[in-house]
């Protein structure tokens, strides 16, 4: 029989010298959920999603215990990347609403202790944006320094090799003045030059007017892209690249995680800090894809030993998307990353976002309930994608009707690297568009044909449903020291698709154990304790059940919290 021992990694909270789960500030204790504004509930009857909408929502967002809010961009924007392409950074979109609206989510959601993020797109404006009107008017005006223009090759093509993660170069000519400006995404979205001092001070400037309106931080946008190789070098090529997405055939060596990046993200840091006071922390979220080793100089460095660093409070962690699902992947994948925090370093974990397939569709719906345990039991900070918490996966798009650009923009790989499957509108109920909006609209992307059994509404007093089995756990998480604390201790479970870990606090002990497999096992885990209850189990049949640990059954695809005696 499998036996779980105690003898792998201890982190220690004290060593860490992270606070108790008493005194963990808001941002650790936080379930952070993304919103995303187009398709979560449309107020207007135009079958986009917008801030009233949000507002008729916060009860439900409130009664399955998330309590942070990421909207993706809510500024104006011709849509080009349905908002990652701002025009206007300090007004509201009109589709999505007005400032009012914004203010009453706001004030909506801190009534219910809630707090709010933005989503900030500083690495590139809209080529409808006033300041980049300007840049390109001639090659005098004041703010043609403010985005990155370049003379073209001797050939008369675009100046360097670099590529757009949305096809072809990342390049564009600019027919008026002759000169090339840079674009990692669409043609519409070009590209800030922070090698100018002003173009910070702007953006700054545009932050400062978010936190005066209140706002409790900002997720930045491919924070780790935003300065450039200052002599634009070539990248060189990926001997590993075999097809697919373009992009991957070049390494990044020249537009991603440059050293002055951290610079700018200090600056950002110092002015959320200015707006910080005892209890109402301002948080940085940095959108960062990046190994361990170089991730981790996201957090800063912490000189005054504050216990936080100077740049991200949560540099985002994907590893969970990424990761093959296995549990020795997935218990090695987070040991490392525990390993590799520095002291200051504040975990946190994302099963889904609106650029990555749904976590249904990826591991199916047994292993989406063991992922969505494991995301909410890890130490550290969860991020959540809305509809993940309903089952929602990802929805065919017939070919005429798919919007997003890095797919139409790439044919040949569309299917690969379309994001309008994991962006359709949410499932409330069992109404025509599934109550996102009214029965006679045509919703921006087509509802998924299952939402009638997958909604809200069927599953919010459907015990064996996914929203059931999510509000059961959030709760769990949010009352539980054990799981918000600062203690992680992974397990040798004997199994190898078990993964088990301790998360231990204020005299509570738990253990996780979680079957990646379809094998059911009998484990031993009376190393540790001779007998525990079972807290939450991801069926349904065994909550509260008292087992002796010598020889405890584990389901197929079966996940257990279990408070140790
Ligand atoms: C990352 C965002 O998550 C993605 O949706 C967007 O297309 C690009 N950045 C460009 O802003």
């Amino acid at each position: 029989m499998p036996t779980i021992n105690t003898t792998a990694q201890t982190r220690n909270p004290r060593s860490l010298g992270v606070n108790a789960s008493s005194t963990l500030r808001w941002w650790q204790k936080a379930i952070i959920y993304q919103v995303y504004p187009r398709s979560f509930q449309d107020s207007t009857g135009d079958g986009i999603g917008d801030l009233q909408g949000i507002i008729q929502r916060l009860d439900y967002l409130k009664g399955i215990h998330v309590d942070t809010l990421w909207l993706s961009p809510i500024n104006p924007s011709p849509m080009h990347d349905f908002g990652y392409d701002v025009a206007d950074y300090t007004g509201i979109e009109p589709i999505f609403g007005t400032v009012d609206d914004f203010t009453q989510l706001l004030d909506g959601a801190h009534a219910r202790d809630m707090k709010v993020l933005l989503d900030l797109v500083p690495n590139h404006t809209s080529d409808e944006h006033a300041w980049f009107a300007q840049s390109r008017a001639n090659r005098t005006n004041p703010k043609r320094n403010w985005y990155i223009w370049s003379e073209p090759a001797a050939d008369g093509g675009p100046p360097n090799n670099w590529l757009s993660y949305f096809g072809g170069p990342a390049w564009t000519l600019d027919t008026t003045t002759g000169q090339y400006y840079l674009h990692q995404f669409d043609t519409h979205q070009p590209e800030l030059n922070y090698r100018n001092p002003a173009v910070l001070e702007a953006m700054l400037g545009e932050m400062r007017v978010w936190l005066e309106r209140g706002i409790d931080g900002f997720r930045v946008d491919v924070i780790w892209l935003m300065i450039k190789d200052a002599a634009l070098r070539d990248e060189p090529p990926n001997p590993d690249w075999s097809g697919g997405p373009p992009i991957f055939s070049l390494y990044h060596i020249h537009t991603a995680d440059q050293p002055e990046v951290h610079t700018l993200i200090r600056a950002m840091r110092a002015l959320l800090d200015e707006y910080t006071s005892e209890g109402r922390e301002r948080i940085l979220v940095g959108e960062i894809y990046l190994p361990n080793a170089r991730l981790m100089k996201y957090y800063g460095s912490d000189p005054l030993v504050r216990g936080v660093g100077d740049e991200c409070h949560l540099p985002f962690n994907f590893q969970l998307i990424g990761a093959p699902w296995d549990a020795q992947s997935v218990r090695t994948m987070v040991d490392a990353y525990e390993a590799a925090l520095p002291v200051w370093g504040w975990p946190n974990w994302v099963l889904g976002n609106h650029d990555k397939r749904r976590i249904a569709t990826r591991l199916g719906k047994d292993q989406a309930r063991v992922a969505t345990m494991l995301l909410l039991t890890l130490r550290g900070t969860p991020t959540w994608y809305y509809g993940d918490e309903i089952g929602m996966t990802d929805v065919r798009i017939p070919p005429e009707l798919v919007r997003d650009p890095q797919a139409v923009n790439q044919p040949e790989v569309a299917d690969e690297v379309g994001r309008d499957p994991q962006r359709t509108p949410m499932h409330w109920d069992d109404s025509p568009n599934a109550g996102f909006c009214p029965p006679d609209v045509t919703p921006w992307l087509p509802v998924a044909a299952d939402y009638a059994q997958n909604s809200v509404l069927s599953q919010e007093s459907d015990p064996r449903s996914p929203l059931w089995f999510f509000r059961l756990l959030t709760d769990l998480r949010q009352k539980s020291p054990a799981l918000l604390g600062s203690s992680y201790r992974s397990m040798e479970s004997g199994a190898s698709d078990v993964f088990a870990f301790l998360r231990e606090a204020d005299s509570q002990r738990l253990l996780i154990v979680l079957n990646f497999g379809t094998q059911p096992h009998h484990l031993d885990l009376s190393a540790i304790a001779p007998a525990g209850s079972i807290l939450l189990d991801t069926g349904v049949a065994r909550q509260g059940d008292l087992h002796f640990l010598n020889s405890l059954p584990l389901d197929p695809n079966e996940g257990l919290i279990i408070s140790l005696i």
